[in-house]
């Protein structure tokens, strides 16, 4: 085993100090002086989309201190969802000397650049959550599995409807049913895998007229929703009962990929004089990443589920596979075949995800710690 002493610095220190422990740089002594390793000089930039979503600042805050438990320094950027900010705050972690870049892209085919010169700076670059498009100098992927995550989003929204049980059985409902369809930002790689996931689930319903879709309104360029952004969904929702649902035929059930948009949806469902809540007429509406205030609408009967994805979860990956980038190692990939982002396929590490309903919230989020009872009794993180 080579030996190393602590005068050296930089990335190459903590390469030289990793191979020597053979664990991970941050959790490393050096063993010819027995004092903890000093990963402190090395420094990771961390870009993150948006602090107008939850889950983003909850994301930005565990990546942060994961990677300050483990000795990094680091620098975390919000872009407010701009796309020539996020763009030049990663210029400006380049300049200043990052050791690696972990990024959530708000586009993820806008970043190329960028890409460019953290290669030529030999920057490893690990894209968290969303995968950075048209750039063969992307060297990892942290996510969750996200065509599954839209088969669980199809999935609870035919549990809600009666279509299917929740052991995946036949339900007793026959329907038809009425439905209406909701995607991601287009430029968002998730929002594909989400909608393709969901799509194949419902299909099946939808030929078989069980499902229909009142407005006609099918391919995702049609239903997708730019920058995710609730506001946009809610009027969209508010147009399809304008234009759609005036007859007197009612909506029964709304394919959402994330609560932010669900919760759009519901306001332009009360609005019109749905619910308030499930029992009384509001439609059966799916979400995504158990932000608060949907769990609290879930606990109160008005969102009908949501999918939780353990965002704790995705910051260690990402920490684990930065150290051994450092290490000089690659991280270990549990996909090597899903994500193509138009140059190479990015190896990726996908979690697992659940579906929520109201029945475990508790089992789910509140004995895991996510969210207390309390903020999920007021719908605000405390
Ligand atoms: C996606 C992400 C979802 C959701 C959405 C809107 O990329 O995977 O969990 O957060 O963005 O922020």
């Amino acid at each position: 085993m080579r030996r190393i002493t602590m005068a050296a610095a930089g990335a190459i220190f903590a390469l030289s100090l990793a191979a020597c422990s053979g664990s991970g740089a941050g959790s490393t002594d050096d063993e010819s002086t027995g004092a903890p390793a000093d990963t402190g000089d090395l420094t990771i930039g961390v870009a993150m989309p948006t602090q107008e979503s939850e889950r983003w600042i909850a994301d930005g805050d565990a990546v942060k201190s994961g990677l300050e438990k483990a000795g990094y320094k680091v620098d975390l950027q919000y872009a407010n969802n701009d796309i020539p900010t996020q763009q030049q705050q990663i210029d400006q972690m380049i300049t200043k000397g990052a050791d690696l870049l972990i990024l959530a892209s708000i586009d993820g085919t806008a970043l190329s650049n960028q890409l460019q010169s953290a290669a030529d700076n030999d920057i490893p670059v690990i894209a968290y959550d969303r995968l950075i498009r048209d750039s063969e100098n992307v060297d990892f992927y942290v996510t969750f599995d996200n065509y599954k995550v839209g088969v669980q989003q199809a999935t609870s929204l035919l549990v809600g409807l009666g279509l299917l049980k929740a052991d995946g059985s036949k339900g007793d409902a026959a329907g038809p049913f009425n439905i209406e369809l909701f995607a991601g930002s287009l430029d968002d790689n998730n929002a594909h895998f989400f909608f393709k996931g969901a799509m194949d689930t419902l299909q099946p319903y939808i030929d078989d007229k069980t499902l229909v879709v009142k407005s006609d309104q099918t391919k995702i360029e049609q239903v997708a929703t730019l920058r995710w952004l609730q506001e946009t969904a809610q009027k969209r929702m508010e147009d399809l009962l304008t234009s759609t649902y005036s007859d007197g035929s009612k909506v029964q059930g709304v394919l959402s990929p994330y609560d932010g948009l669900s919760r759009g949806i519901i306001t332009a469902l009360q609005n019109a004089g749905y619910g308030p809540g499930i029992d009384a007429g509001m439609p059966i509406v799916t979400g995504q990443d158990a932000e608060i205030a949907s769990v609290k609408l879930i606990n109160d009967g008005v969102q009908y589920s949501t999918i939780f994805k353990d965002t704790r979860k995705l910051a260690d990956q990402a920490v684990t596979s930065a150290q051994a980038f450092l290490a000089g190692d690659k991280p270990e990939a549990n996909d090597t075949e899903s994500y193509d982002n138009g140059v190479k396929v990015v190896p990726s590490f996908l979690l697992d995800s659940d579906i929520v309903y109201k029945d475990n919230i508790q089992s789910l989020l509140i004995d895991s710690g996510y969210w207390s009872a309390d903020e999920v009794a007021s719908g605000q993180a405390s």
